[in-house]
């Protein structure tokens, strides 16, 4: 250990490596496995969360330190709100490009949430929609999802949020056996899309964990949507009838007021989930007496908004290699 509070090794080549203490404890490897098993940068909400981090579209195109605060609420409440932007179609392509990509499915590179008669998927329906993530039967899922609102004058269509997070440490606090079952075995998700219908046919299929562990024991990612779980497969038969029951406490959880936040997007209003933790979901709305109602949606990759963060922070400290070699492998420091 120097005098600069560092420790040089030096090798048998005769290199040497100088490794400042502040670096040595950023890096600290053995750290204690939390109680609230979420990872160390996650803030768990419910209902009663005062603010989602909201922030304005040309704002943030304008002013990358205010980006940077916004994509930080994302990494700690995996969710953000944005106003301010254009009432039109495509739109929301301009709130990809404040930190990334577009990830396309066989949707396409965005999709439209509109009322339509006999409509193949229920979100095109006007009924309300259990908060849920998307697309769980792809492998991997996508990790960003967003909603634009272009039109919402009906009465009624709220969306939803649910922290899935809190929703499983809840669940592991009152049903530890439950927790287990629902982390331990996997579930099964299927989308079956035959010809007749505006998207590209596709046959997809997943099997994972409602509940997906770190192998550090931290909640990893959380995959609900009951209208697309299909017939389960690798649960054992002794364990069946309480994996059901973890299913419908989980769900229960998930449907408690006490953890829904609830809002009303205006046209140009959008907002952002973490697809692996966030969960959204839409009130019922009422077309037949008048308004309209059109979302426009599409996905993106977390890692790339953890990158812009990064790269944003770097830029603001005036060193890029500096941030590279500063941060943990597994979080945005
Ligand atoms: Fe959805």
């Amino acid at each position: 250990m120097d005098g600069g509070m560092a420790l040089t090794v030096t090798f048998a080549s005769g290199e040497a490596s100088r490794y400042p203490v502040a670096w040595l404890t950023q890096h600290a490897y053995d750290r204690p496995r939390r109680e609230q098993r979420v990872a160390a940068h996650v803030e768990l909400w419910d209902a009663s969360i005062n603010a989602i981090p909201h922030e304005d579209l040309p704002a943030l195109q304008a002013d990358p330190s205010r980006l940077a605060s916004w994509l930080d609420g994302m990494r700690r409440y995996g969710c953000a709100k944005l106003s301010g932007g254009r009432a039109e179609a495509g739109a929301l392509f301009e709130v990809i490009e404040l930190f990334g990509y577009v990830r396309e499915t066989n949707y396409g590179r965005h999709f439209d949430v509109k009322t339509k008669p006999n409509p193949a998927n229920l979100a095109d329906s006007a009924l309300g929609l259990q908060a849920h993530t998307d697309n769980p039967y792809r492998d991997p899922a996508p990790t960003v999802q967003l909603l634009y609102c272009i039109e919402n004058s009906c009465d009624g269509g709220e969306n939803t949020l649910v922290d899935g997070f809190a929703a499983a440490v809840r669940l592991r606090r009152e049903d530890p056996n439950g927790f287990g079952l629902l982390a331990g075995f996997p579930a099964c998700f299927a989308y079956e899309q035959n010809a007749a219908s505006d998207y590209t046919r596709a046959s997809l299929h997943s099997r994972k964990p409602m509940i997906a562990l770190a192998v550090d024991g931290t909640v990893e990612s959380i995959s609900f949507n009951n209208r697309s779980i299909a017939p389960l497969s690798g649960v054992p038969y002794e364990h069946m009838i309480a994996y059901y029951d973890a299913y419908k406490r989980f769900a229960r959880i998930i449907d408690d007021p006490t953890m829904t936040v609830s809002f009303k997007l205006k046209p140009g209003e959008a907002f952002l989930v973490d697809n692996r933790r966030v969960l959204h979901g839409r009130r019922a709305f009422d077309a037949s007496v008048g308004g309209s109602r059109w979302l426009q949606g599409c996905y993106a990759d977390i890692d790339g908004l953890y990158s812009t963060l990064r790269v944003l922070r770097a830029a603001a400290h005036g060193s890029a290699s500096a941030n590279r070699a500063s941060n943990r492998c597994d979080e945005v420091s």
